[in-house]
């Protein structure tokens, strides 16, 4: 599996502890910035993983903001994003088996840094149920392709 992260300016701290959660779950990835705390606008972060997910370079993604809400907002747009913003560990398991997200949103402000590598490991390594669920995944696919 190879993961996607990306965060803004505010998210700077979170997307370091990420990374080393990454790393000890021996997980590859790829760090789409900012690389300093210079002021960026979260849309644009979103966009650099977000395509690759899409375009299937890379698995999954994980954004991180303020709140994670700009960044799942921008997620959510692109087709074949099915971005969940998730700060409990409850949320990120079913968000896997009921939805099959393939990309999750943090918020650096809102929950800490021990929750959030938690949130990405129950994430990582929940498998998508399918089942009933792959008719309600298809019907988000089916209005994005009948809209675009
Ligand atoms: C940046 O100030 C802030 O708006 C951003 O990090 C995020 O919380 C947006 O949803």
């Amino acid at each position: 599996m190879k993961v996607a992260i990306a965060s803004d300016h505010t998210a700077l701290p979170m997307k370091d502890e990420i990374k080393s959660e990454l790393e000890e779950l021996k997980i590859e990835f790829v760090d789409l910035g900012p690389f300093s705390i210079e002021r960026v606008d979260y849309p644009d972060f979103a966009l650099k993983v977000v395509e690759l997910v899409a375009s299937g370079e890379v698995d999954k993604g994980i954004l991180i903001c303020g709140t994670g809400i700009g960044m799942s907002i921008m997620a959510n747009k692109v087709k074949g994003i099915r971005c969940a913003l998730a700060h409990d560990t409850f949320s990120a398991k079913y968000t896997r088996l009921h939805n099959d997200s393939n990309v999750l949103a943090l918020g650096q402000r809102v929950i800490g840094h021990g929750l959030a590598r938690e949130i990405v490991n129950v994430w990582l390594n929940t498998e998508y149920e399918a089942g009933r669920h792959a008719v309600r995944v298809q019907k988000i696919a089916d209005y994005e392709n009948e809209r675009n």
